[in-house]
């Protein structure tokens, strides 16, 4: 149980923050961020009743994060505004007392069922990954989202299957029929990546069917936080894999999120691929990300907008001001060609300022657009015919194409983050979400994305665009009252 002091001590650097991040310019417009101190993924995604429910990993009292991580809260009813809400899960328990780490939501009825992993680091000469780390899973049970009528341990460390290291976590739960099934993240002794699979009828008694999915080849040592859902009748899984080896082109970060679509076995329970992995996002800061279907049964995603273990390629300069990472806006996702696409849900638009509209016939040399805020969304449609451009925006970040490759670029304001590549066909579409310090970029409609951090300290909203003779440019600024 965490003591008074535990807690006195949790709100002085609390406030001490807050005063800090009061006078910080790079505090995001309009995407989710820590009130103080730090974030990283998306948990427990749900709406229930008309409200959504973001809750995500949080250590509100130290920005460098490092601590046991609770589970912060907001909500909204819009996807627009959001409200803080207090804590809702904290490492209070002998079975979580190192960190209430990720976990998902699964709404049934007029409750919400939570579950997520304990995470226990026992004193000694451990390496916390042969040894010395218990990852419990836990079931919460609230039927309102703000407060805990029944919490259990289901899962305790000491029941997972031989074969296994330490690193089993981030349930993700979900029904087909009458059968409830969970599926893990986990790390093989000999270091490659799983996913497990659990059944219940009840929620509360769980069953280990075996190995959802996993490959032979090297495809990394971990999986985090996967993910199974339907689009349309096809099935889709989601996960982080750890250790993938960088390519030119793409797998550029230290850790990585994707998809493979396929089908699953009901019968043998086994996820079987029809496409390769296929990353999410290709610039710096996204990571661990996570979907629900809403009240709408919209399949929608959040990633969390960082990523862990990076120094010293990179850092954050908000930590001396308070604060560290974001949530990426949410997506909506659709399955396009086999592949799936990912569009900021259409809610967005209410943040949006007066329209202006752009339509360039034939320009040569450089054409310059001033926006009138530092938060604005950008789409540009290119004439079929552009394959060599770019674009200049944010203080110093550019991105250019060369007719097979778009790079993004920041200079000194990516504070470290350089160059991300990827290779995309026939680049005729880019739409912009800027805020004042992130940039995320849908490309054909959402068949790529790019998404990363970025911290200028010169606000001057230009944008300059060359080689882009014929285009229609349409612009909101981004208002979030
Ligand atoms: C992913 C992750 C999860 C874990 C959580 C801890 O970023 O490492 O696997 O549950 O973060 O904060």
């Amino acid at each position: 149980m965490l003591e008074k002091e535990y807690w006195e001590v949790l709100h002085q650097k609390q406030a001490y923050l807050k005063q800090k991040i009061a006078q910080d310019p790079w505090r995001l417009v309009y995407h989710l961020m820590p009130e103080t101190g730090w974030m990283n993924d998306p948990n427990g995604l749900c709406q229930f009743n008309g409200t959504i429910h973001f809750y995500h990993q949080y250590v509100p009292q130290e920005a460098a994060g490092g601590l046991a991580p609770h589970w912060g809260h907001k909500t909204s009813t819009n996807f627009v505004s959001f409200q803080e809400e207090p804590l809702f899960l904290s490492p209070n328990h002998a079975y979580d007392r190192d960190g209430v780490y990720s976990g998902s939501a699964f709404v049934e009825g007029n409750q919400i069922h939570f579950f997520y992993t304990g995470n226990v680091k026992h004193p000694g000469d451990h390496d916390y990954t042969y040894s010395g780390r218990e990852q419990n899973t836990v079931h919460v049970v609230s039927d309102d989202g703000f407060t805990v009528i029944k919490q259990e341990v289901v899962i305790p460390h000491d029941a997972y299957p031989a074969g296994f290291t330490d690193h089993i976590r981030d349930p993700k739960v979900f029904k087909r029929g009458d059968v409830y099934y969970m599926i893990l993240g986990a790390r093989t002794v000999d270091n490659q990546g799983k996913i497990l699979i659990y059944e219940s009828d009840n929620l509360s008694e769980w069953r280990y069917r075996g190995i959802f999915f996993g490959v032979d080849d090297d495809f990394g040592y971990m999986w985090e936080c996967p993910d199974y859902f339907q689009i349309d009748g096809q099935d889709v899984l989601l996960f982080s894999p750890q250790g993938i080896l960088n390519q030119r082109d793409a797998f550029q970060n230290r850790y990585h999120s994707g998809y493979i679509l396929g089908t699953v076995d009901w019968e043998t329970l086994r996820f079987k691929h029809a496409t390769p992995f296929r990353e999410l996002d290709h610039g710096f800061d996204f990571y661990a990300p996570q979907t629900f279907s809403d009240e709408q049964e919209r399949r929608i995603l959040w990633g969390w907008m960082g990523l862990g273990d990076t120094m010293p390629e990179y850092s954050n300069p908000t930590v001396a001001r308070g604060w560290q990472h974001a949530a990426t806006l949410p997506r909506e996702l659709k399955v396009r060609d086999q592949k799936l696409v990912q569009q900021p849900i259409t809610e967005l638009q209410r943040l949006r300022g007066v329209h202006q509209q752009r339509h360039i016939q034939s320009s040569v040399g450089e054409i310059t657009y001033q926006t009138a805020t530092t938060a604005y969304e950008m789409a540009i449609t290119l004439d079929k015919s552009e394959s060599k451009w770019q674009i200049a925006l944010l203080e110093d970040t550019l991105l250019q194409y060369d007719g097979t490759t778009l790079t993004m670029t920041h200079g000194p304001s990516g504070y470290g983050r350089k160059h991300r590549r990827l290779k995309i066909d026939h680049l005729k579409h880019l739409h912009m979400y800027v805020d004042t310090s992130a940039i995320e970029v849908f490309l054909n409609h959402g068949a790529a994305c790019i998404t990363s951090r970025v911290y200028p300290t010169n606000r001057k909203p230009t944008v300059a665009m060359t080689g882009v003779n014929q285009a229609l440019i349409d612009y909101w600024p981004l208002i979030n009252e």
